[in-house]
């Protein structure tokens, strides 16, 4: 397994692309099973999950091809994946592709709308947490679904397709409301889901969607409304800026010192991770080409936060951002209430020399004055970041292992820092 070699303690300075956002690349590639047409997606990054999905919807009868990334055109540019669902061959996901990728159970919501039925295997465990599928599977019956679950399978039925319906979910489930969307704009009859999501990726799915054809309002808030078409078109769409990406570099600018503009990032998407960092000390400027980070000369002030739904400090920027108050002037707390068990990084933190106590939901992190570098293992691929920055900050070497975790959602991480001027590299195995 390839390994990352990261010699600390370098300051970041230059500019870093921001590649299209993960979490919007995924739900936008599934929306292609809702159209016999091309489905274009611009700016689309490089990254192991992508390719996974790629394989995911080819099993379905997707076939999809990749314009881009050719030699002497720039690298930075995200590729342009066209995908195209003319038939749907087969309407099984199965265990061994759909417990590689839980994002991949949202097939179910437009596989069962333009194919009235759907076997779509369970996700499974997750590393931060159980992560249920209930949400997904009350709102697929409340558009008129018959739902069994059968030997690890969720076999779902829409004889004459689904209906509108009303719903509310218990909790904003980024996921459910993605799935329950996408469902819903194939539908006869009107559709209101409530206590939806807001995450900027939904407002992108359904700017996506709506060029489809789909007719949906209200969505980035969190009260969305839905009336259903019996077909939708292709379109062309480009993907999102990567707010966690840009929001993980802002962190890593803070642990090491120095001065980056995240080319293309929207400080309109981070604004509760940006603030968090201001409150540090941290100089942050929102420009024309993106955004600045700065901190020169002394380090970071503790501060404390909470994760919480969009637009709350994201769980995706949790782990990172506790990698930066490893090395604060002082104490703080971060609470993480998305998820139960996203703190796996607290113990390899700790192998770096961070002091970090944990109590349930809550990490207390008393700031050292420097971290050392270690052998550390990623666990997942925000725990997995937070290392790197962890490693970036220290002295001396630090070895980051499984960073096949790293792969799958971020894109050239090595070669992007590497040209702010950090010592990192790829070993390969
Ligand atoms: N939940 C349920 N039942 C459900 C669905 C969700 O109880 O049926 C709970 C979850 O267990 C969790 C909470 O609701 O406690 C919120 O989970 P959500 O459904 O919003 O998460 P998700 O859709 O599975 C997406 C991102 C995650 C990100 C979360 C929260 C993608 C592909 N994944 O997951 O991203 O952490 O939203 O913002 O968009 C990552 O990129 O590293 C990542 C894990």
């Amino acid at each position: 397994m390839d390994r990352i070699r990261i010699v600390g303690g370098h300051a970041l300075n230059g500019s870093i692309p921001i590649s299209g956002a993960k979490n919007a690349t995924l739900p936008l590639m599934i929306a292609s099973l809702l159209t016999e047409d091309d489905l274009t997606l611009e700016n689309v990054p490089d990254l192991a999950d992508v390719a996974l999905l790629k394989r995911i919807l080819a099993n379905h009868g997707v076939d999809y091809s990749v314009a881009g990334k050719r030699r002497g055109e720039s690298v930075h540019a995200g590729e342009t994946l066209t995908l195209r669902a003319k038939a749907i061959v087969d309407t099984t996901a199965p265990y061994d592709l759909v417990s590689r990728m839980r994002a991949s159970f949202w097939v179910i919501g437009p596989l069962l709308a333009r194919m009235h039925e759907a076997r779509v295997s369970l996700p499974g465990g997750c590393a931060i947490g159980t992560r249920p599928v209930d949400f997904f599977l009350t709102g697929l019956e409340a558009l008129g679904a018959e739902i069994d679950i059968d030997a690890g399978y969720v076999v779902a039925r829409a004889p004459g397709g689904l209906r509108g319906g009303a719903l509310r979910l218990p909790q904003p489930s980024v996921g459910a409301t993605h799935t329950l969307m996408m469902a819903a704009t194939l539908t006869r009859g009107d559709t209101l889901i409530e206590n939806a999501a807001r995450e900027p990726e939904v407002r992108d799915l359904a700017e996506c969607l709506v060029k489809m054809g789909a007719m949906i309002e209200g969505a980035g808030t969190s009260t969305i409304q839905i009336s259903g078409r019996d077909r939708l078109n292709g379109a062309v769409h480009e993907v999102l800026p990567d707010r966690i990406e840009a929001g993980t570099y802002a962190m890593a600018v803070a642990a090491t010192g120095g001065d980056v503009l995240l080319q293309g990032a929207r400080a309109d998407l981070l604004t509760a991770a940006l603030d968090a960092l201001a409150g540090t000390g941290v100089e942050v400027t929102s420009t024309e080409g993106g955004v600045r980070i700065r901190r020169n000369g002394s380090g970071v002030d503790p501060v404390s936060v909470s994760t919480a739904p969009f637009p709350g400090f994201p769980t995706d920027l949790q782990a990172q951002f506790m990698a930066l108050m490893t090395g604060a002037r002082g104490t703080s707390e971060i609470r993480e209430t998305i998820f139960e068990n996203r703190f796996m990084h607290v113990q390899e933190l700790a192998r770096l020399g961070a002091d970090i106590r944990l109590d349930g939901q809550v990490a207390t992190i008393r700031g050292v004055s420097r971290l050392r570098g270690a052998p550390v293992m990623a666990t997942d691929l925000r725990a997995s970041v937070s290392l790197v920055i962890g490693g970036l900050a220290a002295e001396g070497e630090t070895l980051v292992n499984r960073v096949y975790h790293l792969d799958r959602g971020f894109e050239r991480l090595e070669g992007k820092l590497s040209a702010c001027g950090a010592e990192i590299e790829r070993l390969r195995a």
